[in-house]
């Protein structure tokens, strides 16, 4: 097995551990990540923390050693594959944080990128150098850099390869926080920021600011009219009203 599902007090952590391959997305980590998904999916973690084995890398993209020689039916298939199995972190149930410890290149970066947020050691790497090897990303890097980081600042990486360090990620939004010592502990004090709210209201939030960036801003204040009533119908919403009032602290349910 390349992927370890482990628990680490509420947190479910997913450690990607093919090193002699820098982590690579092999198709076989591919599949293996998509049926640990559907595990934590079905968990009661209150977050997802990826990261990678060893001192080195994060994950150093897909596996180039498996796509030259494909056939467009076949790449088009595995590409679609790959995209799949990163979108599933939109709809798990708890957010996701990236703890980049290394290198995050290509479809690594892409797999950080598919998750709610970033953390990254100050010694991390990140870049889409696909262009360097005759190619463009093709695990959600050109639409979901973009969003993250503007649309000048992702075509430069995009088109240049380059590498950027954790101090520039930072500053342009990449990754939204440098760990200060392990990057799993450190995923896990930011995720306490969030972790102990319900988990309808944390994912209709997800839902709302994740999907306002399809939409125009008329269609996403409809979305958001919908998804706060929806929110506000759940057991969470009474007893977090009701603690508010009895000046109490309150205790949700997931409900
Ligand atoms: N796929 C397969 N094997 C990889 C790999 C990858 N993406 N990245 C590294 N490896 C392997 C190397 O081949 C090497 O194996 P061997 O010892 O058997 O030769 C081992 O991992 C260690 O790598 P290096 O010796 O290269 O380590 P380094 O520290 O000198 O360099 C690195 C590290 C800069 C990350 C370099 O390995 C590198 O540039 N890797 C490729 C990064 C890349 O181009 N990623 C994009 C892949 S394409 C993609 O992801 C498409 C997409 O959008 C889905």
């Amino acid at each position: 097995m390349s992927i370890h599902l482990t628990r680490q007090h509420e947190f479910a952590v997913i450690t990607l551990d093919r090193q002699e391959a820098l982590n690579a997305l092999s198709a076989a980590v591919l599949r293996e990540l998509a049926q640990v998904f559907d595990q934590v999916a079905a968990s009661d973690a209150r977050a997802l923390i990826i990261t990678g084995a060893g001192p080195k890398a994060f994950c150093a993209g897909a596996d180039i050693k498996e796509l030259s020689g494909r056939s467009l039916t076949e790449q088009r298939r595995d590409v679609a594959f790959g995209q799949a199995v990163l979108a599933r972190l939109d709809t798990l149930p708890m957010a996701s944080v990236a703890a980049i410890n290394g290198y995050a290149f290509g479809g690594g970066l892409e797999l950080a990128l598919a998750c709610t947020f970033r953390i990254a050691v100050p010694t991390a790497k990140m870049g889409l150098p696909e262009i360097k090897l005759g190619l463009i990303p093709g695990y959600g890097g050109t639409q979901r850099l973009p969003r993250a980081v503007g649309e000048a600042r992702a075509l430069e990486m995009i088109l240049s390869g380059r590498t950027v360090e954790a101090e520039e990620a930072l500053r342009i939004g990449l990754v939204h926080r440098i760990a200060d010592g392990d990057p799993v502990q450190a995923a896990i004090g930011f995720a306490r920021g969030f972790s102990g709210f319900g988990l309808p209201a944390l994912r209709l939030a997800r839902d709302a600011v994740k999907r306002a960036l399809d939409f125009s801003l008329h269609e996403g204040l409809n979305i958001e009219a919908d998804l706060n009533t929806l929110a506000s119908q759940t057991q969470d919403a009474e007893e977090g009203m009701s603690a508010f009032m009895q000046k109490r602290k309150p205790r949700f349910k997931d409900r």
